[in-house]
């Protein structure tokens, strides 16, 4: 018997951008897009495009590159953001709008300061307005987890009326049980009248660790979408992980009656993509895409898998994208080797010498480093994509020196707006002295939240990948540096971020009062 569609609405370029210091670029945010993609999901929300300019060119350039998946833009229920979601999304060959309103009594109370008879009232007209743009009208009913069922009926059963095709009941706070969150959306397919008109969809946010749980919950109950976001990136502890939801879907096929269209075996190229881009790395143990998720350490694991596999594994490492011959470049590898090989890892290049470019850095890379990477050629283009977004300040050159009972002194040179500058600083370590050196050269004064190093594959020429967190007023920026030299890389990084803090840009947030 053939399985019902479950469609996979992927939010991490809005929901996920809202990840304090996860704000991304509209290079980068394409680049998400096309990975997503190729991977078959079936909605890419690509932004809120009333926040902002850059956001609104976010929208629009996913609108126009994107063919395949549908393309979605997030609107409060507002005639201006309706109209500038309908503006960006006018390139789009299948084009959504996203519109929603708060419906739980504390957020209709404090937040809009509405009764609920306005909030339906303003919800059917928003719907109105987004069918004016597209006939894919999507509506949440924020905080539905914490909404009243009788006025959930009401108010879908309007907005349904008004031609909203998707109905989307979002857990926001991250507050319901699996068993009771299943039962609310069972309740709302049977009491709402015309509830056979649109496709029941859920939201879940991961605050007591549920999102995936309520979410699955859900889909046993009838909803037919579920919204995710790769590596559950998101607000406050983020959404249901795209990965984990898809999987459990695939791999328990048994006890569900629908089925995703993705393509798994891109899982684990976007989830890296999606962690170089924000700079947020991904747990070992997280499952599907942790480094350790599919490693035995036990010898009775180890021997059981090695005699018969599904011992002790329910899914197969290959079907997520982790394969065995991981080495695929090397010094002598040529253009087109480089080329066609960051195809197939989605990435595409805008131009000759934009190709060039990286390639040049690929070369210089080898010279270090033997084996290059899948791992090491996403960091590659992430890193000249990030430097071409804003370098106000450049990083000419670094020189540490570090010896043992000594105090470590760096020397910084940098081009700021075209003028070349250098100081010296001393510190607690290399790290410290070279943050200090462009500290003291750029004169910005932010507070360091994180920082952090990893390695990009194994072995001691691995390149470090560096992850400085700055904060300054209420503004949270990450920046990522990767060297073969960690303190190089520290520094890259480190500058990144300023040129980040540097390209000021408010944007409005979803949540906040209409
Ligand atoms: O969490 C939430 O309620 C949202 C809505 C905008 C769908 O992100
Ligand atoms: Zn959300």
């Amino acid at each position: 018997m053939s399985k019902e569609q479950l469609k996979i609405f992927d939010t991490t370029l809005r929901d996920g951008e809202q990840s304090p210091g996860a704000s991304m670029t509209r290079d980068e945010k394409v680049r998400i897009a096309r990975a997503l993609e190729k991977m078959r999901v079936d909605v890419i929300e690509a932004g809120f495009p009333i926040a902002s300019q850059g956001d609104f060119e976010a929208v629009e350039a996913v609108a126009q590159v994107v063919k395949d998946s549908t393309v979605c833009g997030l609107a409060r229920a507002l005639d201006k953001d309706i109209d500038r979601a309908g503006e960006a999304l006018k390139g789009a060959n299948s084009s959504r709008i996203h519109t929603f309103i708060a419906t739980s009594p504390i957020h209709m109370e404090r937040k809009l300061r509405m009764s609920p008879d306005q909030v339906v009232e303003q919800a059917v007209r928003s719907v109105r307005r987004a069918r004016q743009f597209t006939d894919d009208v999507e509506f949440s009913a924020e905080d539905a987890g914490r909404s009243e069922i009788d006025f959930l009926c009401r108010i879908i059963e309007a907005v349904i009326d008004e031609g909203a095709t998707t109905i989307n009941v979002p857990d926001t706070v991250g507050y319901a049980m699996p068993w009771q969150f299943g039962e609310t959306i069972r309740t709302l397919i049977e009491r709402v009248p015309n509830s056979d008109k649109a496709i029941f969809s859920v939201h879940c946010h991961n605050d007591l660790g549920l999102a995936v749980a309520n979410s699955l919950s859900a889909v046993t109950y009838g909803a037919r979408q579920v919204e995710c976001t790769i590596n559950g990136l998101g607000e406050r502890a983020g959404n249901a992980s795209l990965e984990e939801v898809v999987m459990a879907v695939r791999t328990r096929s048994d006890v569900f009656q629908c089925e995703t269209g993705l393509d798994t075996t891109q899982i684990l190229s976007c989830s890296k993509l999606v962690s170089n881009v924000t700079g947020f790395p991904v747990q070992p143990n997280k499952a599907i895409v942790g480094a350790n998720a599919f490693a035995h350490e036990s010898g009775i694991h180890q021997d059981g898998v090695l005699k018969h596999r599904e011992t002790y594994e329910i899914m197969r490492a290959e079907d997520v994208g982790w394969s065995k011959n991981r080495m695929v470049l090397g010094k002598h590898s040529g253009r087109n080797a480089f080329r066609s090989r960051l195809q197939e890892l989605g990435h595409s290049f805008d131009s000759e010498e934009d190709l060039n470019e990286s390639f040049r850095r690929f070369k210089d890379l080898a010279d270090k480093k033997h084996e290059i990477f899948d791992e090491d050629l996403q960091v590659l283009v992430s890193e000249a994509d990030s430097e071409a977004v804003s370098e106000r300040i450049r990083l000419l050159s670094l020189k540490v020196c570090s010896e043992t009972g000594e105090t470590p002194v760096a020397t910084v040179v940098v081009v700021i707006d075209g003028e070349e500058a250098s100081d010296t600083a001393e510190g607690g370590g290399p790290v410290d002295a070279a943050f200090k050196a462009i500290k003291k050269l750029t004169g910005i004064d932010a507070v360091l939240q994180l920082y952090s190093v990893n390695n990009i594959t194994t072995g001691t020429d691995s390149q470090g990948e560096v992850t400085v967190r700055l904060k300054q007023d209420e503004r949270i920026i990450n920046g990522q540096g990767a060297d073969t030299d960690i303190v190089i890389a520290s520094a890259k990084a480190y500058v990144n971020a300023i040129n980040r803090l540097l390209d000021r840009e408010e944007r409005a947030h979803p949540q906040g009062d209409v």
